[in-house]
């Protein structure tokens, strides 16, 4: 996974989260949406934020601190690992993270976009995981990465949101879109942050 971040700026870790682990991931996830704990996705921060159903239509739970029950505790523990070893390889100088469970329900997608708000940097590592068993080739909802730096056009990979799947990249280099998820789709999707 560092080899690819080093050579490619992106890379694609199947089985990154085991599959029980990434099952509890996915139960909790499940029960804090039908509890009404998520909201809207927006674009944009602070005076700018707004719901734009033609942008994104995916429902969102933003993480507390280390994880509030012992599945987000065992995530961040992960990401602890992850955030010590991207470090050392890359002095990101990388120091917080925030994060959010995220639901697209069905034909849900996310437009093409860099994962900055304007006018800041302080977004550095986006990190995936993706928490859906028994995801098939034609049930949508792919990540389309485009590879080339600044471009939102040419070489592109599609990534399937497979169950344990985890996938990270520079958060300013890539432009990305999910396309529309013929059926729902869940993941934790979260940001290392250098302030
Ligand atoms: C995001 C995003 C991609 C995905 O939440 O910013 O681009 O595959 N998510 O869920
Ligand atoms: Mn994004």
């Amino acid at each position: 996974m560092l080899d690819a971040m080093a050579n490619d700026g992106w890379s694609v870790t199947p089985d990154f989260v085991s599959l029980a682990d990434s099952l509890r991931l996915q139960v909790e996830c499940q029960v804090s949406f039908e509890r009404g704990e998520f909201h809207r996705a927006g674009v944009g921060k602070g005076e700018s934020f707004s719901v734009r159903d033609e942008l994104r239509r995916d429902h969102v739970m933003w993480m507390v601190d280390s994880g509030s029950s012992p599945e987000q505790k065992l995530w961040m523990k992960k990401l602890e690992m992850l955030r010590v070893a991207l470090n050392q390889q890359f002095f990101l100088g990388l120091f917080a993270y925030d994060g959010h469970f995220a639901i697209y329900p069905q034909g849900g997608f996310y437009q093409a976009h860099l994962d900055r708000h304007a006018g800041t940097n302080d977004r550095i590592v986006t990190v995936i995981l993706y928490l859906n068993d028994d995801w098939q080739s034609g049930d949508g909802g792919e990540l389309k990465l485009w590879t080339t730096v600044g471009e939102k056009t040419g070489a592109f990979q599609l990534i399937e949101p497979r169950m344990g799947t985890m996938v990270c990249f520079f958060a300013g280099d890539y432009w990305h879109e999910v396309l529309p998820a013929n059926k729902p789709r869940m993941s934790i999707t979260g940001w290392f942050r250098q302030s």
